[in-house]
């Protein structure tokens, strides 16, 4: 299966796609976690990445591509798919799609819809490095105005999977869940007794 997930600082993407990975085999890639990978290494391409990522900004475009490419060549994506986490978040990035999986398309988008006063509260739980207030700030601001203008477009191109993520951890999956069902891409008996509750399949 190949997915993408989208949604603003804090919505549960990573959260969610951990959960989805799981259930349903498909490779979890976060391009978040690729770059915080990057800075961790002792280069000046690590050196760069933790600045832009410190201040909250988009990371270059070619920079993110190179280093997810390598990701996508891995038997495991070539055979499950990926649930995608953080890319693409701007239209150029969604150009930029074709080259990570060129034979392939895209079978659905999750969009993960949140208030901004829950993720701020939900970042300043969590205190991450980058959770800091201007680097939130600038975060919030980013998603605005590159990821959301790229999301609204999204809808005419993918099937599209809109949930409401203000819920539980758990409600939020089973209606990804119902969302992927609905439009064919998974078979609700397929999935674990656990989830097989009154969430799944109704109104998601
Ligand atoms: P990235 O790592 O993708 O960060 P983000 O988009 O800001 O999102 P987060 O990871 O903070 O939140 P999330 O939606 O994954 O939520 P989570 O599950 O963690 O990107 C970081 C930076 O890298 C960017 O700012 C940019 O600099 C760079 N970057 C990344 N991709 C890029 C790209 N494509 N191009 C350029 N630059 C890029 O949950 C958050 C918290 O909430 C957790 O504590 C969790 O436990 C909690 N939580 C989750 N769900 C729920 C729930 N339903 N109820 C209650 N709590 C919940
Ligand atoms: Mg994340």
């Amino acid at each position: 299966m190949r997915l993408l997930i989208a949604g603003p600082p804090g919505a549960g993407k990573g959260t969610q796609s951990t959960r989805i990975s799981a259930l349903l085999g498909v490779p979890h890639i976060s391009s978040g976690e690729v770059l915080r990978d990057a800075m961790g290494t002792d280069s000046r391409v690590g050196e760069s990445v933790r600045a832009w990522i410190d201040r909250g900004q988009l990371v270059p475009d070619e920079l993110v591509l190179s280093l997810l490419q390598q990701r996508f060549s891995a038997p495991d994506v070539v055979e499950q798919g990926y649930i995608l986490d953080g890319f693409p978040r701007n239209r150029r990035q969604a150009r930029l799609l074709r080259y990570l999986d060129p034979y392939r398309s895209v079978e659905a988008v999750i969009r993960l819809v949140v208030p901004t006063s829950v993720v701020r509260e939900r970042l300043r739980r969590r205190g991450r490095d980058d959770d800091h207030a201007s680097a939130v700030r600038v975060r919030l601001a980013e998603y605005e105005d590159a990821t959301r203008p790229m999301l609204a477009e999204f809808s005419r191109a993918f099937a599209m999977v809109t949930v409401d993520a203000a819920r539980t951890v758990e409600e939020v999956t089973s209606r990804v869940l119902a969302g992927l069902r609905k439009h064919g891409l998974i078979k609700g008996l397929d999935l674990p007794s656990r989830y097989a509750g009154s969430a799944l399949g109704n109104d998601a």
